[in-house]
């Protein structure tokens, strides 16, 4: 890692709270992190892909492709076992294309409702693509399980925070400090592996 902060990495993403996660879990890396807000002019790639893996990687190739930059590309979600892995790579938009938060929460506990707790397992998954203009240079990812609560509990985290219940906590993500999220999240967990992928890069560079 002998470039410094020379080195420019666009964090991909368009959702303003998974971009702060981004900032704040990858603040002390020898990069200098950049958003899409520095690239006013790039478009938005189409997520097209069937898992996460495969939409990371679309996202990682095509904004390093548009901006020249080396991009890491993140693509993640909430995989239901009682609903048949749904809403899987749709969970940003399960209940709409620019639905809310509150819009997909509220679908979600209603296709739930009637479940019994035993079978209220649920995972997130985060995959994380690194790709500099042509080449994509990894992937990894990262899932944690829980369990669906049978209503919201909590204002923290984003998304389906405050439905998924975190078994060792004893709360949902929504209910804890944002490091306790951090620290066993599935982007927490995808990107310890992604400094791995990032400091191997830069020793090549
Ligand atoms: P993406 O930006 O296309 O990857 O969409 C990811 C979607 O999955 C988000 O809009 C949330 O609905 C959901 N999601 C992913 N990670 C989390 C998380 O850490 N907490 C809550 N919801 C999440």
């Amino acid at each position: 890692m002998s470039r410094g902060k020379t080195t420019k990495l666009l964090l991909a993403t368009t959702n303003a709270k998974k971009l702060k996660e981004l900032q704040d879990i990858l603040a002390d890396l020898p990069v200098q992190c950049l958003s899409l807000r520095d690239f006013p002019d790039a478009k938005g790639v189409k997520e097209t892909g069937r898992t996460f893996e495969e939409n990371a990687k679309i996202k990682s190739m095509g904004y390093s492709a548009q901006t020249g930059v080396l991009t890491l590309g993140e693509d993640s979600g909430i995989c239901c076992d009682a609903l048949d892995g749904a809403p899987g790579v749709f969970s940003a938009r399960f209940s709409g294309e620019f639905q809310s938060d509150d819009a997909n929460n509220a679908k979600l506990l209603e296709l739930m409702n009637g479940v019994p707790d035993k079978e209220r397992t649920a995972y997130y998954e985060s995959s994380i693509a690194l790709a500099e203009p042509g080449k994509l240079i990894g992937v990894v990812k990262g899932q944690v399980r829980g369990l669906i609560a049978r209503n919201l509990r909590g204002e923290g985290g984003f998304g389906y925070d405050p439905l998924f219940f975190y078994p060792p906590y004893q709360k949902t993500f929504g209910e804890v400090p944002i490091e306790m999220k951090h620290r066993v999240s599935h982007r927490g967990q995808a990107l310890e592996k992604f400094r791995e992928l990032l400091r191997n890069y830069l020793e090549r560079a």
